[in-house]
Order: structure tokens, then sequence, then C-alpha cells
């Protein structure tokens, strides 16, 4: 399938060598009898203008991949019926624009919820050269340039991508290289020790000069790769802590052994204690980033860049900007975003995240990072987002990615418009539907930012107390009067960890945004709200309205023209959708009810 390239109707021909050969391809085929030409400027690199010319003709410039990307622009506008009448100029506000597969060597995803690997399969890189061709194809169009192949726990034998799996490693990069997309390994920080090096310590001589040979022989094979992802201290992943080393010494080893080949080591902060007693009050899991990181502010190489993910839990509906994006000014950072709706529907739940994203930048200044990342939502279903309206992230993240001043709705319009041609009311539905999709999936969950109550490890389906006895750091402490965790300097301190114009706007529960009320603050039930409504009542209008939303916003998008073999995969996950709906409307309102003994103004059904 082509998702939102549907109306490119010829394949991309396997001879192409350049983005520069692709680029005027794809003008060819797309735009035949308009004359467009091409004029490569190398220093202008992934930036392109487009100037129109006399007689309905255009001249593009730009680096071979910027010819590629204002092609895809040309393109995508002719398709939209936009035409380019004025000059326009334009150049990604991030040199790195990745995508994270968490795919594993056994062909299985984690956090996958659209099949299997597209790259692996049984222990072995393998894959279905057209398929490649056509995914390598759909993230260039959206202007998406590094992907990671694979998962970030580096289970055996995925060590082997930098051993034995060389020659198809180079031979996919390959595959990905015309349409300007370079690739990138996750490594397993003890990979010396399958080699006979006795530790993995980032200091000591042997290890630094098995890496510095490794990233020889790597280059040698893949000299574009765009470096190493790492995840390392975390989940039980090896790294230097083991040593008594820190991150800046394990991040740095690994930078120096890329350095001379240009590439760079992407370093996650996904550091917190995953084996916490549930009975320890001191500790704050949404603390650990910064206390592991913020110290280290200034101490990495040029080449290493920290990847947080964008909150400082992971991947919630609602959870606060990590407070490294915020506090790290020395540092080359990356937010990592997350596609794959790990927590917030599998793939089944309608979920559009540009809206949060658009609000997790109202609050990051632009330049405090240098590039952003997200967690793969791809697998080898046909449509390659086992929801065919999960496409709309993949899309708009590549359109975030280039310009994260992007404009919601019309990022989501353009790939309505690509992907499905309605007619212009049905369009309208269909993008206010995605625009909603998000608050609804909210409100109808874990209420207020708190977070985590759903079901255990799968993460798919409510369990309000599932994770209060665990391990994991992520409780609500719900009881029969309040709920939530104090966040201020008298509780756990953790808001001491942002700028103050920051901590100001959380840190009083009068005046605290509602939606982030119970990240912040532990509170009782009967606490006033802004609006005058006690918080317990808020919790249950909240998810009667997700649930009659979830109900409203299946009518009108059942009702929508959709193609097959979309049209059924829609209606089948729109009817899981409701049942997930009334379970965490219910489940979530008879644990406050019968902790709370508070009955609903409203009068409405709550089950004891
Ligand atoms: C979450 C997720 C894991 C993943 C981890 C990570 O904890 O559930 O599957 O490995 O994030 O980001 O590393």
């Amino acid at each position: 399938m082509k998702l939102w390239l549907r109306q490119l109707k010829q394949d991309v021909p396997a001879d192409l060598d350049t983005p520069c050969d692709l680029a005027r391809f794809e003008l060819e085929s797309a735009m035949p009898g308009i004359p467009v030409e091409l004029c490569e400027r190398a220093a202008m690199g992934d930036a392109y203008t487009i100037d129109p010319m006399d007689g309905n003709s255009y001249r593009i410039c730009g680096g071979s991949t910027g010819l590629l990307y204002g092609a895809y622009r040309l393109i995508t506008d002719y398709l939209c019926g936009i035409s380019v009448s004025s000059p326009v100029s334009s150049a990604p506000k991030y040199a790195l624009r990745m995508i994270n597969c968490w795919d594993n060597a056994d062909g299985e995803i984690e956090r996958g919820y659209a099949g299997r690997s597209l790259f692996f399969r049984n222990g072995l890189l393998d894959y279905d050269i057209h398929r490649i061709r056509m995914l390598a194809r759909l993230l260039a169009s959206a202007g998406l340039n590094v992907l990671c192949v694979n998962n970030v726990n580096v289970h055996y034998p995925a060590q082997l991508l930098l051993e034995d799996y060389l020659p198809g490693l180079s031979a996919l990069a390959a595959l990905f290289r015309p349409f300007g997309i370079r690739l990138m390994v996750s490594v397993d920080f003890s990979q010396p020790m399958r080699h006979g090096v006795p530790t993995a310590d980032p200091l000591d001589p042997a290890v630094r000069e098995w890496w510095n040979r490794t990233a020889a022989r790597v280059y040698d094979a893949v000299p574009d790769l765009a470096g190493f992802l790492v995840k390392a201290d975390s989940e039980g992943r090896p790294g230097p802590f083991t040593y008594g080393r820190n991150h800046a010494d394990g991040a740095n080893m690994l930078a120096e052994a890329l350095k001379p080949f240009g590439g760079v080591v992407i370093w996650r902060c996904f550091v917190y204690n995953c084996r916490q007693d549930w009975r320890d009050t001191k500790t704050d899991r949404p603390k650990a980033a910064w206390e592991h990181y913020a110290w280290l502010d200034g101490e990495f190489a040029d080449n290493v860049i920290l990847q947080v993910k964008h909150g400082p839990f992971d991947f919630q509906v609602r959870e606060p900007l990590s407070p490294l994006l915020l506090g790290m000014k020395k540092t080359n950072l990356a937010m990592e975003l997350q596609l794959a709706q790990e927590y917030t529907g599998h793939q089944i739940d309608l979920y559009t995240m540009m809206p949060m994203w658009k609000e997790l930048f109202e609050e990051l200044p632009a330049d405090n990072i240098m590039s952003v990342a997200a967690v793969s939502n791809l697998g080898d279903d046909d449509n390659y987002t086992g929801h065919p309206l999960a496409a709309v992230n993949l899309y708009t993240y590549g359109l975030l990615a280039w310009d994260p001043s992007v404009d919601a709705a019309s990022a989501i319009v353009r790939w309505c418009r690509l992907t499905y041609g309605f007619r212009s009311d049905q369009e309208q539905t269909l993008v206010s539907l995605l625009l909603s999709s998000r608050r609804i999936y909210e409100k109808y969950t874990a209420p207020l930012g708190i977070g985590w109550m759903i079901t255990p490890h799968d993460h798919y389906g409510p369990n309000p107390s599932g994770y209060e006895y665990d391990l994991w750091g992520t409780y609500h402490k719900a009881d029969r009067n309040a709920v939530g965790i104090d966040r201020t300097h008298a509780g756990t301190g953790y808001l001491d960890q942002y700028p103050e114009w920051f901590r100001k706007k959380y840190e009083d529960p009068d005046s605290c945004p509602d939606l982030y009320l119970l990240f912040y603050h532990r509170l009782p039930y009967t606490f006033r709200m802004r609006d005058g409504r006690t918080l317990i009542q808020r919790i249950y209008d909240d998810h009667f309205e997700g649930l009659e939303e979830t109900c409203a916003m299946a009518e009108k998008l059942l009702a929508l023209p959709f193609p097959e073999p979309d049209a059924s995969v829609i209606r089948d996950r729109m009817n899981r959708q409701l049942y997930n709906a009334r379970e965490w409307c219910d489940i979530i309102n008879t644990f406050f009810h019968r902790l709370s003994g508070i009955g609903d103004e409203k009068g409405r059904t709550i089950y004891d």
C-alpha cells in the first residue's frame, strides 16, 4: 500500500542512485507535462527553494536531499490542489529527524502494534525489498532522514549487526540511500565482552580499542551510518554504572570511536530505579533523569546527543515536559516521542498525536534541542501502521520534525487529502475527529495527568491499582480521602528541577492547569476546581463525557466513505475502542466511587 502517496502510480525504479535522481523521477511521473528544473547546490544540504517560473514551470534548488524534499513538497502541494505561485524557501529545523524501530532480530517488535518486523525474520536481517523501498519513499516524503533499525533493548542476535550481519546492513543502507535516509544501529554496551575483552568499562584501554576497531569495520561497510543509539543502565541493560563510571564516560568513549567517521552517539536518558519498593516514599521516579544527567551538563563530547523522552515518566497521555529539556543548556539534546501507541490505545483506539506535540513545543523553546526522534509505529501489516488512521502520526511527525511551528490542523488536512481525497465536508469531519481524538482518549482513561492506571506490562485497558504495589515507581496513592503525589517543594521536590517560570505555572493547585493537576498535587476529592466542580465530580464528568464522545466519534467516523480494506479495519478497531472506552469509564468511576463514597451529582450509573 502507498498510504499518503497513493496517487504516485509508478513504483520507484531500482536503478536510481541519488536523491537527486529520485527527485527527477518523482516529478516526471507525478506531474507529467509540468517542467521542473533542478539546480543542485551541495551547500544547501536538506534545504530547498522552489521558484515558480513563466509558463507553468518551476525551478527547485537545493542539495541532493534538498532537491528531493523540494520535489515532494511541490508534488504534495500539487496533489492537494495547493498552487505554488510565489517563491518558497524551506530548511529543516533539525538536522536529524529520526525514527527508532524497536524491532528484535527474531521478528517481534517491542511495543509493536502493526504486525512483525519489516527488517528481521527468524534472527536474520531478512526483508522484502519492495516494501523497504516503499517505506523509504514514505519516510522521505515526510522529510525523515534517519532510521534506527533495531530495538534499544539489544537482544541476541541483534549484536551481530556489528559483526556477521554487516554485509546485510550494508545492503539495507544502500536501499535507503537514494531516499536520503541513513541507518542507525542500537548497540549493546557490553558487546566487547562477547569478544574476549574481560570488561566493558568505558575507561579501560582494551574496551576503547575494541570500539575504535569495531567502528572502523562498521563504517567500512556502511560509510554513511548515522551512528549508534544506546540504552544503558536502564531496565536491566548493561552500562557504565557497573564499573563505577558515569554516563559521560560511557557516551564519550563511543563518541571517540565514531568521531573519525562523522557518526553520532545518541545516548538515551531513560534511567531510573525500576526495582523500587512501593513502601519507599522518598524516591519519586520522575526526578530520576535529572538526578542522573543534570550535573553532567557540558561534559559530553560534541558528537553525543542525549535523547530525552518528552516527559519524565514514559509516554503517558499527559506528562509535563522533561526538566532536562529545559535545563541542560550546554548539552546536545534530542526529544524522544513515541508513535507506537504503547499507552495510548495500541493503534486500536484513535489517537492523533499532533495536538500533544504542539503543546510540548508551546513550552519547549525549539532551539533547546537539536534533533527529534520517535519510536516507530510501523510493522509488516499491509498498511504499515495497523490502524490506517495511525499513519497520520507518522506523516505529521515528519512535518513537525522539519518545522515544529507547523500548524496542527493544516498538517492533518494535508495527510487526509493525500490519503483519502474526500469531499470537503467529509474531510472536515475526519480532520476534526482526528484533532479531538487525543483529548477523548485522555478523558476516558487515567484522570488529570495521574497516568499509570493501565493494565500492567501489556498497557492496554484499565487497571487502576495494577501498578500500585509494583517495582516501577508509578504510584497514585489513592485512598478514601485523596489522590496523587505532592511533587512541589513541600512534597517530593520534583518541581524544583524546573526554571522558575515553569514552576510558578504549576506549583499552586489553585492556579495549576486542570489537566496537570494530579501530576503535581495530592488533593482531596472535595477539592474545588476553578470552575466550581469538586475534583471527584470532574473525574466522573470526564469519564462519562469521554465515553459519550467516543460513541459520537464512532457514528461520524463509520459514516465516512473509506475505501476497502481501510473501511473494514477502521470499523473493527472502532468497535474495539468503544468496548475499551466503556471499560475504562466504568472501572475508573467505580474505583473512585468505592474509595471516596461520594456519589455522582448527576446521578449517572456507577457500578458498586
Ligand atoms: C518503556 C517500554 C519498554 C521500553 C522502554 C524504553 O518502559 O515499556 O518496552 O523498552 O520504555 O523506552 O526503553
